[in-house]
């Protein structure tokens, strides 16, 4: 897909079909009265006839046009135009692409009315527009027999108009936008896969796909379980005990700025089927465990977008990767395990397997003296009660970080919210055998996974992101959401400055 901006009149637009919106009620912004006006009144007409009410969602072609330089005009519904904001836009936006994707139309001007720019300026509304469209396009890697329905002809967006003033802006939002659509393909891919498919061995695979794809600049190693053996990974043993599947401990760096500038370590939980080991989930839904490789996905969707990006600085991207099965060798509840760091684990409940492989990976981190440590993980299901599937939570050691990781994902819709992280929850963890337990009792469970974490990064500048009720969608509509990528390349975009 190319992505362009224009800065002349959107019916001066030269382009396969334009896209304007109307709000209900007959009310046009700047563009679409010049647009009614250079058709001599053919949208009011429309509008007055009630062929087109402008509710939000709906959408109308009109292939026979004269008066403007593209082929086609769609219509799109903006809704009530006293309500107009962020979220009505990036819904419209949405309709919009989706119904130029059952067109033939291979380039569209988008000229749709943008929201007051207080809420979304030059940079922000072309990346939004660039990622959306990419994410409306992308199609499900699904692995039916059947003939494949044609892919969408849309190939080129051209944005606008934009202000002579805004226009480095918007072709920089363009850019990125893109990026991270192309980034956020790859993880929703990865997440989407079975698990018989994506395997730790394929996330290894995948790792060493990118080293190829960013030669120079990408550099990656990889453990297999004797090295993990070697690093004394005692936790991350622990869980993969029960399979027969391989672990792999996968290590990924990106230089893009001087070697002695500290990196900013990435660390995702790489579970890629729970079943929860001998503390055995429940049968129903679990299907959905494939996607407990999420954060894993999320942090190789950030070292591609780093790469493709060019970001001037460095990442280093870890993840832990197994599976968490039930077997005759599997850790059983009440076993005591040592992590890499030295300490000893209670392992109380074996379905809490992402703190026990996180902690290792986060031990590693220490070795780059890192800026800082932010790790991704489908961590608990209490994350999902506290905030619903609307925002990921947000804990750390470090509240300036937590705040920055917040505000990048206010930025890109791509929400996020911080939840406390005082020594209180430690306290949760005591146990009687070791240094501490797995598990810390039902209260305030997202926290005491964090304060799990937190008993491992001390020293270190570390966030915490349990993104378990946003990366994937159930229902009908099952599949991974490509989130937090927007927030993370956000993130990642101004720690490289700009
Ligand atoms: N991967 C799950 C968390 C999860 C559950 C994510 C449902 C998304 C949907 C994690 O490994 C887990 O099982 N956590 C337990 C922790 C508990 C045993 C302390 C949980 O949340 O129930
Ligand atoms: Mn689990
Ligand atoms: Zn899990």
């Amino acid at each position: 897909m190319r992505f362009e901006a224009f800065t002349r009149r959107a019916a001066e637009q030269r382009s396969d079909c334009l896209v304007i919106g109307t709000f209900e009620r007959g009310e046009l912004g700047t563009e679409a009265l010049a647009v009614d006006r250079a058709m001599r009144g053919r949208v009011r007409a429309l509008l007055a006839r009630g062929d087109f009410s402008g509710r939000a969602g709906e959408t109308l072609l009109l292939t026979d046009v004269s008066g403007i330089r593209s082929a086609r005009l769609l219509l799109v519904g903006l809704g009530s135009r006293a309500q107009f904001n962020r979220r009505g836009w990036r819904r419209a936006l949405g309709h919009a692409v989706t119904a130029l994707s059952r067109t033939r139309v291979a380039s569209a001007a988008l000229a749709l009315e943008r929201p007051a720019s207080r809420e979304l300026d030059d940079f922000y509304w072309a990346r939004t527009v660039a990622e959306l469209t990419g994410s409306t396009l992308y199609r499900v890697n699904d692995l039916k027999t059947g003939r494949k329905p044609r892919p969408p002809a849309l190939a080129r967006m051209q944005l606008g108009p934009v202000s002579q003033a805004g226009l480095a802006d918007a072709k920089r939002g363009l850019a990125a936008g893109a990026a991270v659509a192309a980034s956020a393909g790859l993880l929703r891919n990865l997440g989407n896969l079975p698990s018989n498919l994506c395997t730790p061995r394929y996330l290894a695979a995948q790792a060493r796909e990118l080293e190829r794809s960013y030669r120079r600049r990408l550099r990656v190693r990889i453990f297999d379980e004797a090295g993990i053996r070697r690093l004394k990974m005692g936790c991350l043993l622990a869980v993969t005990r029960g399979s027969e599947e391989p672990p792999r401990f996968i290590v990924l760096e990106y230089r893009g700025a001087r070697r002695n500038r500290a990196p900013i370590v990435l660390v995702g939980k790489g579970v890629t089927f729970d079943t929860g080991g001998i503390s055995l989930k429940d049968p129903g839904g679990m299907d959905e465990m494939k996607f407990d490789m999420c954060g894993a996905a999320t942090v190789l969707a950030a070292l591609d977008f780093a790469a493709r990006s060019g970001l001037r600085l460095n990442v280093v991207g870890l993840i832990p990767a197994c599976e968490n099965m039930p077997d005759g060798r599997a850790t059983k509840p009440g076993d005591i395990v040592t992590s890499a760091s030295g300490q000893t684990v209670e392992i109380l409940n074996t379905d809490a397997e992402g703190r026990l492989i996180l902690c290792d990976a986060l031990n590693y981190a220490r070795r780059y003296e890192p800026e800082v440590v932010v790790d991704f993980a489908t961590l608990t299901g209490a994350c999902i009660i506290a905030l619903g599937n609307h925002f990921s939570g947000v804990m750390a050691n470090d509240d300036a970080l937590a705040r920055e990781l917040v505000e990048c994902g206010a930025r890109t819709d791509d929400r996020a919210w911080q939840l406390p992280l005082t020594e209180d929850y430690a306290d949760q963890l005591r146990s009687n055998f070791a240094d501490m337990a797995n598990i810390g009792g039902r209260e305030g469970g997202a926290i005491t996974a964090a304060a799990f974490l937190g008993k491992f990064t001390q020293g270190l500048r570390w966030a915490h992101m349990d993104i378990a009720g946003t990366a994937w969608s159930g229902g009908a509509s099952k599949g991974a959401s490509g989130r937090p990528l927007s927030l993370v390349g956000d993130f990642l975009t101004r720690r490289a400055g700009g």
